[in-house]
């Protein structure tokens, strides 16, 4: 976990810090406290404005939250969308979250290209997305792909595993590949552990096939949550953030 998501002793608004959680609104913060149902540091509050840290205890309706500075928000991105902050043309993964998910500095953390589906993990925490994107972390990400024409599969796998080598020469790190079954089309499980451009894509027509459809469907050991329908988001619970950096062993 990186060491930008220890809390710390910048204050914020009471309501603000509990709406951050995605559970309420803000103006149901302010009926909870009106209900003298949120507790600080064990007192009841009056105050929905209250300033109070990330290191403060806050609880609501006797439970605990467990605030944290940062933000990190699971979104099953849709076709179409483009994995940016800001785009001039086209909707962004920042765009289309609900409002209450949307705060300041979000982005998503690794590309997804506009026409691949699946996990986006879009944060406000730029040393966590760099410690899971950079490839010394080895953590994996996991996709499914159709492709057009199928593959000698066992050729295939063990060049995935010794590191396929691009048509521009470059070498990459070793991968995993499945076969899909219970299907006639050419679906695979392709496990890789770096993040270069088109990846995916490029490891598939080195092996003479084009990919017509890419999802990711994990990220290190943190799956995408197959209740969230494509556009749908929702915050990660710590549990969940910490089980992205575990990969257990895959690769
Ligand atoms: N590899 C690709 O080719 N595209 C993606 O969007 C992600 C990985």
């Amino acid at each position: 976990m990186s060491k930008s998501n220890k809390k710390d002793n910048k204050t914020e608004r009471l309501d603000k810090i509990i709406a951050s959680q995605g559970l309420v609104s803000r103006s149901e913060v302010k009926q909870l406290v009106k209900n003298r149902e949120v507790v600080v540091n064990g007192v009841i509050v009056t105050d929905p404005g209250l300033k109070v840290s990330y290191n403060d205890s806050i609880a609501v309706n006797g439970v605990n939250l467990s605030q944290s500075r940062y933000t990190y928000i699971m979104l099953n991105k849709p076709r179409g969308v483009v994995s940016a902050s800001e785009d001039k043309r086209d909707k962004t993964v920042v765009d289309i979250l609900p409002d209450e998910l949307k705060r300041k500095n979000l982005f998503p953390a690794g590309r997804l290209d506009k026409d691949t589906t699946g996990f986006c993990l879009i944060t406000d925490d730029g040393e966590f997305a760099h410690d899971i994107l950079s490839p010394n972390h080895h953590v994996t990400k996991t996709y499914i792909a159709e492709v057009s024409v199928d593959i000698d599969f066992e050729k295939a796998k063990k060049a995935f595993i010794e590191g396929v080598v691009l048509a521009d020469g470059t070498v990459l790190l070793s991968a995993l590949l499945e076969k899909m079954s219970g299907t006639d089309r050419h679906v695979f499980k392709v496990v890789i552990k770096e993040g270069k451009y088109h990846q995916v894509k490029r490891m598939f027509a080195s092996l003479g096939t084009t990919v017509i459809s890419l999802k990711r469907i994990a990220i290190g050991g943190l799956e995408l949550d197959e209740t969230l329908s494509e556009g749908d988001a929702r915050l990660l619970t710590a549990v969940e953030i910490e089980s992205i950096v575990k990969n257990d062993g895959k690769i």
